[in-house]
């Protein structure tokens, strides 16, 4: 191949087809596919009507008139807590929403019943402050009951929601606050992270000298800490609902009213404030919720394990559940406090059924061992899912084999901050997975491999991944950045979303995503992704994670520079990092063999778990070192530069 597309290295043969009692009982069925070929634009619209309690049905499906500007059921009315709360109430007011589990050991039960009363209390006290429909409020939170609380009574008064995650810094609050021109931050005295208390109304209090919009803040008491208080300014979450009637009338939104403005990280410094709207957003988080995680709301209980700052956390932790009466399970904590098992005995206490995680954290698990696991009885769960990066094929068969019940179905599910929601995966009881595949697009969902033109890349082959028709839980805009959003996503393959990930598709038509595009290694011409090498590194049996960069090189353009982690067994060689070598030449071609291969105790990551390559990068070409402040782990930095004979 030439540089029209991506090598396609990595081949990978084993097939897990649904078991039959799990296909028999299946909530998404083949038919689906069908109609959405059809008719995309009824299949949504039946999924609108069906999945929401609208004040007013559209009777617009898309409007594309604007491309990229695109509408869905523009002409709908609705409010969003009204389809989370009080739809449930008349028979199903009683039924748990979450079990909560605080990371100190603490726990809260909450029905739809205690949710809705919550959240109408609270909606009476940002009335009170004077907030108003559509003034935004910043969110900065630990993840306490209260976080879902605040968001769903600012959908109810029409107040777009901003959710900073809780791990980042007082600067990174600035940037988001500011951007949006918040009137009212809303955070916690403190948060629980492995036994210590994270300061976010100190942060806040740092963040607030420079957010002129800022009017109040609210606090919520979670830890006790000692925090300061403004005179005028701030106000206790508690004094603020302590008089306020558990009834606050829904606001009756349009559908493409703004939800939510999410920030995500772009190519440059300054993130992007992705838009999501009001009745197109709902109706994918609550067709994608329904369909791929298979849910049977009468028994299942669900865990999305993922933080409520990430979209993860929005769609399949608050609004995907709650409009379809799940009953969730919600942690506070790291997974490995007190001990490495915590999240397995969870499972066990509450009969989870349904578990989502991370290929990141799943990489941990393996790295700690099976006997975390193996102290439990884990046998309620039926389904598991990961999102966030590619899976390695060695991490989705230690899930199925060492977490779930035999040929436990596991849905890879690809999707992005911008889309809102799943768009990409199995459908449980239809598909057949592949380790490390996300498979096909949902029903309604159409996308497509194509090459650095835009010309389709025949089955078989990598390259660049497109969404060819757009879907309702599309993001709107960027905020105050129209223009970014057109160059970003709209302007390279005219006519489709670019998505920014590589990815190819099998004989099958089945997709493998191969990371973002700045993760693609461009080795003697050949682009290589950076995932497949770390995928053959990870197979070998003494590696637990690894990754890897494309570093400088004079001669081949980029050489391929692997960062990798042992498992605890494994002791650290010349001759097992010969063998790694080797292994890699063996897995995919000698192309793909690391120049170099430096072994560490840890990986730089985000808060979010993913790899910062970037960091790597700058390591492997011995640049001076970029910003590591926003790392969960700064240390592990100069410990791997030291080892690369780097700064
Ligand atoms: O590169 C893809 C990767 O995560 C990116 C989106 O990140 P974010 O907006 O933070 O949202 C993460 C949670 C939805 C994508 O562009 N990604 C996400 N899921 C997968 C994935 N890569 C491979 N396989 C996945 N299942």
């Amino acid at each position: 191949m030439g540089d029209s597309g991506i090598e396609n290295l990595l081949q990978e043969s084993r097939t897990f087809p649904p078991p039959a009692a799990f296909a028999s009982k299946a909530v998404g069925t083949a038919d689906l596919y069908t109609e959405a070929d059809e008719d995309f634009v009824a299949y949504w619209t039946r999924q609108a009507k069906e999945r929401i309690t609208w004040f007013k049905e559209p009777k617009q499906g898309l409007d594309d008139s604007n491309a990229p500007f695109f509408t869905w059921f523009q002409d709908g009315k609705l409010n969003i807590s009204y389809n989370c709360l009080d739809r449930h109430l008349a028979d199903g007011g009683d039924k748990v929403a979450y079990h909560w589990v605080g990371e100190p050991g603490d726990t809260r039960t909450i029905t739809y019943r205690e949710l809705s009363d919550e959240v109408n209390r609270f909606a009476n006290g940002l009335l009170s402050l004077g907030i108003e429909k559509g003034d935004r409020v910043a969110i900065y939170m630990g993840m306490v009951p209260e976080l879902t609380i605040a968001m769903l009574a600012c959908a109810r008064i029409g107040a777009p929601h901003s959710v900073i995650f809780g791990g980042f810094s007082a600067e990174s609050i600035v940037d988001r606050v500011n951007d949006q021109e918040a009137k009212l931050l809303i955070t916690c005295d403190g948060a629980w992270r492995r036994g210590t208390v994270v300061p976010l109304k100190e942060n806040c209090d740092a963040a607030m000298e420079s957010t002129p919009s800022v009017e109040h803040c609210i606090v919520f008491d979670r830890t006790g800490a000692k925090v300061s208080m403004s005179d005028g300014r701030d106000v206790w979450w508690h004094d603020l609902v302590a008089q306020q009637s558990t009834e606050c009338e829904p606001e009756s939104m349009n559908a493409e009213d703004l939800l939510f403005i999410l920030y995500t990280s772009g190519t440059t410094a300054k993130p992007k404030g992705i838009m999501h709207t009001t009745g197109g957003y709902l109706t994918g988080a609550a067709t994608t919720h329904a369909l791929v995680f298979d849910l049977k709301p009468d028994s299942d209980v669900y865990w999305c394990a993922a933080d409520i700052g990430w979209v993860t956390g929005h769609t399949y932790i608050v609004y995907g559940p709650l409009t379809n009466h799940t009953t969730s399970v919600m942690y506070e904590g790291t997974p490995d406090y007190p001990d490495k098992d915590r999240l397995w005995s969870i499972i066990e206490q509450y009969g989870v059924t349904i578990f989502y995680t991370a290929p990141t954290a799943i990489r941990a698990f393996m790295k700690w061992g099976v006997e975390y696991p193996q102290q439990h009885d884990l046998s309620s769960l039926r389904l598991l899912g990961t999102v966030g990066e590619p899976i390695n094929p060695a991490a989705w068969m230690w899930y199925q084999e060492n977490i779930g019940p035999k040929d436990c179905p596991i849905v890879d599910t690809w999707w992005q901050t911008e889309t809102g929601g799943i768009m990409i995966s199995p459908l449980p009881g239809v598909t057949t997975t592949k380790p490390g595949s996300a498979t096909r697009p949902l029903p309604g969902i159409f996308a497509q491999v194509v090459d650095v033109e835009g010309d389709p890349v025949p089955l078989g082959g990598g390259g660049f991944l497109t969404i060819t028709k757009p879907w309702p839980s599309m993001l709107r805009s960027i905020y105050g950045d129209d223009k970014r959003y057109i160059s970003t996503y709209w302007e390279r393959y005219p006519g489709a979303y670019f998505a920014g990930d590589g990815a190819k598709t099998d004989e099958d038509g089945d997709f493998w995503i191969l990371g973002r595009v700045d993760d693609v290694m461009n080795i003697s011409g050949h682009r290589i992704s950076t995932m497949e090498v770390e995928s053959a590194l990870v197979s070998h049996p003494t590696v637990a994670e690894a990754a890897v960069v494309g570093a400088t090189d004079d001669l081949t353009g980029q050489a391929i520079a692997a960062f990798v982690t042992l498992r605890g067994t494994a002791t650290e060689s010349d001759e097992l990092l010969e063998e790694l070598r080797d292994h890699v030449a063996m897995k995919i071609g000698a192309i793909a063999k690391p120049k170099t291969i430096i072994f560490t105790p840890d990986l730089p990551k985000t808060r979010s778990g993913k790899i910062m390559r970037r960091l790597l990068r700058d390591i492997s070409d011995n640049r001076t070192l970029g910003d590591v402040t926003t790392l969960a782990n700064a240390e592990v930095v100069a410990a791997i530069a030291e080892q690369s004979g780097g700064k």
